[in-house]
């Protein structure tokens, strides 16, 4: 049965990483199909959950982003993924954390949501849930699938990794929002970490509040950047609570983003959407691929959004 109210109109968020580097058009190119797959998704009635999973996995099957079969290398050369889930309307959410050997960590987030009565799981036990579901593993290294830009042996990790991090700059992370036809949010975020990391580094991404947040009665929020900066802040969260406040997206953003920078020298981009269809795409950084689509004309991918371009699309 179709239940949808007949003014609610969907929309998908998506965003392949706030960072110093430019995305390539590859990357532009594979976040316009995600958008497309994602919106086809919401017109064919699916749940705001089920159609950020599914864009989260277009970009970590592509191999081209820091997430999934892209992913980061650890320092002791191991990729360990994390990533994250959660819906608005029951605040349902999951995650899984220093996972090794499989496609699409957000498939696995989603399991430990649905499977389990946990939110949380990780490293060696995340992989056993996995391999339990028969997710789809990641294979042998072949010259197509071999791991990007290997970490470097030799990086000394001290007291400055914060600045290693902030010079090297990319960070990939992959993430989505959605608002559906019965008028429900969702958020998700998948990655391979940064590009210097030692082994058991976990980032705000599996982590609810920092890295993903959702709730239909304040918005939709997935993070990129920075992530030891996005977790001190409690980026996520807090930027819900402002929304819940009364801040329309665009100056909760500028607020958060605004006091990462001058508190602690973050770095981040976020997605924000609520459930009446206002938007934000905003970042400290340099480049943040990213792109939306609500249906109307073709979908819009930039590599760059500064506050002058934030959007703000009434769903009307
Ligand atoms: N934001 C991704 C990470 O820091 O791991």
């Amino acid at each position: 049965m179709n239940n949808r109210p007949s003014s609610q109109k969907s929309i998908v968020l998506i965003h392949g990483g706030a960072g110093s580097h430019r995305p390539t058009p590859p990357q532009i190119e594979c976040l316009r199909q995600a958008l497309q797959e994602g919106y086809a998704l919401s017109q064919a009635t699916q749940p705001a959950l089920a159609i950020v999973e599914h864009m989260i996995g277009v970009l970590e099957a592509s191999g081209l982003f820091n997430a999934g079969l892209g992913s980061f290398p650890q320092l002791d050369g191991k990729q360990r993924m994390d990533a994250s889930i959660m819906e608005g309307q029951q605040l349902m959410a999951g995650g899984v954390a220093s996972l090794e050997g499989y496609v699409h960590p957000i498939q696995a987030a989603r399991l430990v949501m649905t499977k389990t009565d946990h939110v949380l799981v990780v490293g060696r036990h995340a992989k056993h849930l996995a391999q339990h579901f028969s997710l789809q593993r990641i294979p042998r290294a072949t010259p197509s699938t071999q791991i990007r830009s290997p970490a470097p042996k030799h990086a000394l990790i001290k007291s400055r990794s914060f600045s290693l991090y902030k010079k090297m700059g990319q960070y990939e992370t992959v993430g989505a929002v959605a608002l559906d036809l019965q008028g429900n949010l969702a958020a998700g975020a998948s990655t391979g970490g940064v590009p210097v990391m030692f082994p058991g580094r976990v980032g705000d991404t599996p982590l609810i509040g920092s890295g993903v947040y959702a709730d239909n009665s304040s918005g939709a929020i997935s993070m990129t950047g920075l992530g030891e900066s996005i977790i001190r802040m409690g980026m996520a969260k807090w930027l819900a609570v402002l929304l819940k406040a009364g801040y329309s997206p665009s100056r909760a953003a500028r607020q958060a983003l605004g006091e990462l920078v001058s508190r602690i020298h973050g770095e981040a981009g976020c997605l924000i959407l609520k459930s009446n269809g206002k938007f934000t795409i905003q970042h400290t950084t340099p480049w943040m691929a990213a792109g939306y689509w609500n249906g109307k004309g073709p979908p819009i991918v930039r590599d760059r959004f500064s506050a002058r371009h934030s959007f703000h699309q009434p769903n009307s």
